[in-house]
């Protein structure tokens, strides 16, 4: 017998090597109890969470968490069946209506993840004879959507429009085209320069995918994300975006202004073929969603919590992703996996806790400590959280 298993060597052998080094295993963290959208008991210690997607701290609204119980009383645990059967509920139309009204669009359409909006749509609305354009550093679901349906794939360099540009010019003109971007890149907190980039590909008769999994709720004046921020979301064909961030609980979407839209809920396999998600979770997002709507505040405390930590970590000699803090995002940089590694189990040791991230799902073969803040991290926390950075950096030789 042949084993199957024999590909992984190399990924086997890498974390073993990382064991033996008798550090903790950074992909096996329990949460023991969760109190706070920032606090965790992790190994019976308090811990402030600084490794999340909980950017606007939704997962303990008291609003929310009330219609989530409402919803799981009167609706049950589950729907047992797909949204085009049994599984469409009033809270997915009501989840969908506050969508619609969130981004000012006219169609919404809800997924049981942000995996599967990007796998549905990108598979569905393009395939075999048609070109994929996207941003090499584009997130894992792009690209698995993209070889569901077949594309052709024509990747090119990160934020770089020029080659976008020269990409599209060199495709047929009169085959269908996708360009697939991301507002804010999850792995470095960089945004995209939509504004330049929409308008290249605008010019080449090409339709615009945009996900904006790391920026709705925080980024634009209404929170609709690097679009909004850069005047572009009329120009964007489709946007996709996920619960399982700002929105604080599980699911995926996409949004568009297209006419033939309501299509897409017949041929879109991975919403056609799932079930629909529970009752009590496209309650808690809709009720979320709408609370977004007015949240300038928390936007506004966001942005503080960002650039304070971005000039802290700075000052303290550390090696960031981007010069200036873009997103809710701070990546630090550090030598290599075992320097990281060192790094995350010292932060946690000191009360912290951060993303360890590295190939492949990292740009250029990085190692990073990804830092996700949240609306709700306060001014003293956010000092916390530096005093662990420098205690932390200097154990482990980082900085000096
Ligand atoms: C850019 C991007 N798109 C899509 C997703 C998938 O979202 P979900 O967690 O809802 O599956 C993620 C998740 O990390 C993401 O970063």
């Amino acid at each position: 017998m042949t084993d199957l298993f024999a590909k992984f060597a190399p990924q086997i052998e890498l974390r073993d090597g990382l064991l033996k080094s008798g550090v903790t295993d950074p992909f096996g963290l329990v949460m023991e109890r969760v109190e706070s959208p920032t606090v965790a008991i992790c190994n019976g210690k308090r811990t402030i969470l600084l490794g999340t997607y909980n950017y606007m701290g939704m997962t303990f609204d008291p609003d929310v968490v009330a219609a989530g119980k409402k919803a799981l009383d009167e609706f049950g645990s589950g729907t047992t069946g797909s949204r085009v059967l049994n599984g469409t509920y009033v809270g997915h139309k009501e989840v969908e209506q506050a969508l619609k009204d969130f981004y000012a669009m006219d169609h919404a359409m809800v997924f049981s993840t942000g995996y599967q909006a990007n796998l549905g749509i990108i598979s569905t609305i393009a395939g075999k004879d048609d070109y994929i354009i996207l941003d090499i550093d584009s997130h894992a679901s792009i690209y698995d959507g993209c070889a569901l349906g077949n594309a052709q794939i024509v990747p090119f360099r990160h934020n770089n429009v020029e080659a976008l540009d020269k990409r599209l010019k060199r495709l047929p003109p009169e085959a269908g085209k996708l360009v697939v971007l991301e507002g804010v890149y999850s792995m470095l907190g960089d945004l995209a320069p939509l504004k330049e980039m929409v308008a290249v590909s605008k010019a080449a008769g090409a339709m615009v995918l945009v996900d904006e999994a790391h920026s709705m709720g925080f980024i634009g004046e209404h929170g609709r994300g690097v679009v909004e921020l850069q005047g572009v979301i009329d120009d964007v064909d489709f946007i996709i975006g996920t619960f399982s961030k700002s929105v604080g609980t599980v699911g995926g979407f996409c949004v568009s202004n297209h006419p033939k839209f309501e299509i897409l809920r017949l041929v879109c396999r991975p919403y056609v073929f799932t079930a629909s998600l529970p009752p009590s979770v496209v309650a808690t997002a809709a009720t979320s969603i709408r609370k977004l709507m007015n949240s300038a505040d928390k936007r506004a405390h966001l942005w503080e919590n960002s650039k304070r930590l971005h000039a802290g970590l700075r000052q303290l000699g550390f090696t960031l992703g981007t010069e200036e803090p873009q997103s809710a995002i701070i990546a630090v940089i550090m030598p290599d996996l075992e320097k990281g590694a060192a790094m995350w189990e010292a932060l946690l040791n000191e009360g912290l806790y951060v993303n360890l991230a590295r190939p492949p799902a990292t740009p250029a073969n990085m190692t990073l400590l990804r830092c996700s803040l949240c609306a709700l991290h306060t001014e003293e926390q956010v000092g916390e959280i530096l005093s662990m950075f420098a205690a932390a950096g200097r154990a482990t030789g980082c900085i000096s």
